[in-house]
């Protein structure tokens, strides 16, 4: 009850804040690097997109040059930097397939070959990444970097690739679970059996990929299997989600329910509810079964019921009082993203603008001096939080939030296209 008067009072403030924020953006568009011209034709949404492209490449521009080491990949820029810090593309570094993944969205954006060029270059750096099979984090590698570069870039030859990947992550499913095991006991000690983590839902992507691609057709009856313990088990009855459940490995039983990076046990970090809006998006894309699409948009709902005005979510929504308190870019960028696909998933006309409106409202919050990284630093976007809980990446620019950004502005593009 509550909820369906919310969600509408946050769309229609996010909605009129956009439309009033037109004439600001047009003083923002001065300060890019690059000069976009607005005609009388532009529609709202294609000033915003025209915009926000032009300030990616503008970034790029800046920061592709600096980024010559092929062993390494920018994962974060300190608040008071502003060159990316960058670090190893190594095994266990869940965020190596980020950067090529800009670069493959870049070329997609703006067609220039330049950026296709750099992206082959980044992606084929760790090809044999297709063969880790210590924890989930494959999928969130390999997707971005060689599922784009088959996507968009339309590099056939990056499709073994791709199935090897799938097949070494399925070895992580536990039928006596119905889940894939996303992280191993060695590295996260506080538990002692089958652990799954919300994340987990994007890597579902890679399997479904799989199976449509030639692959093992057990993949999607593991991605679906995935989805469905996870939708019964990883979610308060108020639709938010827990970041960690351990399961009995030999039972299936749920043991625990916690948190690694949120601020509490039975705390809502907010990017955990990203994953969940942008994983059951994609897995009712990939199904089409009717029960994700619901499921998807009560978690969209939830997720925007909890919104601050200015549509960018605190990093945990249970510390979200405090003003002091940091915010995560990158659960917006996720959720955009998601947004965008979810509104042309739905079939009524109220829910497709609902979901349109609100990731407008959140690209436009994300692209204002606010959140941008232009004339600052050299991502994207200023002000994610990476781990608060661990000491981690506290409002900084994130690899991962500039990833989901451009590929909303992606997204946005191919439907203003249609
Ligand atoms: N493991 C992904 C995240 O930090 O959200």
């Amino acid at each position: 009850m509550m909820l369906k008067k919310i969600v509408p009072n946050v769309i229609k403030t996010a909605f009129l804040s956009l439309c009033l924020g037109l004439i600001s953006c047009k003083g923002e568009t001065q300060k890019s690097n690059k000069a976009i011209t607005v005609s009388n034709k532009d529609t709202l949404s294609a000033y915003i997109l025209k915009k926000a492209i032009a300030d990616c490449e503008a970034q790029l521009e800046k920061s592709v040059p600096k980024l010559t080491d092929l062993t390494m990949h920018p994962r974060f820029i300190e608040k008071e930097d502003s060159d990316w810090h960058q670090v190893k593309n190594d095994k266990l570094m869940w965020t190596s397939g980020f950067y090529p993944g800009i670069l493959w969205y870049a070329y997609d954006v703006t067609g220039n070959e330049k950026w296709k060029k750099e992206a082959i270059k980044r992606t084929e750096v760790f090809e044999d990444f297709k063969n880790i099979t210590e924890h989930h984090d494959i999928g969130f590698m390999m997707f971005p970097a060689y599922g784009n570069g088959v996507e968009i870039g339309n590099k056939k030859e990056y499709k073994d690739i791709l199935l090897t990947s799938a097949n070494s992550l399925a070895t992580r499913f536990n039928p006596n679970v119905g889940t894939i095991k996303s992280w191993s006991n060695k590295m996260h000690p506080r538990w002692k059996q089958h652990i799954t983590i919300i994340d987990n839902m994007l890597n579902l992507e890679l399997l479904f990929w799989s199976a449509k691609n030639g692959g093992n057709p057990e993949h999607y009856d593991i991605a679906v299997k995935h989805a469905e313990t996870t939708m019964n088990n990883h979610f308060r009855k108020d639709h938010t989600s827990w970041h960690v459940l351990e399961y009995d490995s030999i039972s299936g039983k749920v043991l625990n329910r916690h948190t690694k990076q949120g601020y509490a046990d039975n705390s809502r970090w907010s990017r955990g509810q990203a994953w969940g809006v942008y994983g059951y998006t994609m897995v009712y894309k990939e199904t089409k079964d009717k029960k994700f699409l619901d499921f998807a948009k009560v978690l969209a709902d939830t997720y925007l019921s909890l919104l601050p005005e200015d549509m960018i979510p605190c990093w945990d929504f249970d510390v979200a009082n405090n003003p002091k308190e940091e915010k995560d870019a990158s659960a917006a960028a996720v959720v955009a993203s998601a947004l965008i696909d979810l509104s042309t998933l739905v079939e009524d006309k109220a829910s497709q603008e609902k979901y349109y409106h609100a990731a407008l409202a959140m690209l436009k919050s994300l692209n204002s001096t606010e959140y941008s990284g232009v004339g600052i630093n050299d991502a994207f976007l200023r002000h994610s939080t990476g781990a608060k809980s661990l000491g981690w990446e506290i409002d900084v620019a994130l690899i991962y939030a500039d990833y989901y950004y451009i590929e909303a502005l992606s997204r946005l593009k191919r439907l203003q296209e249609k």
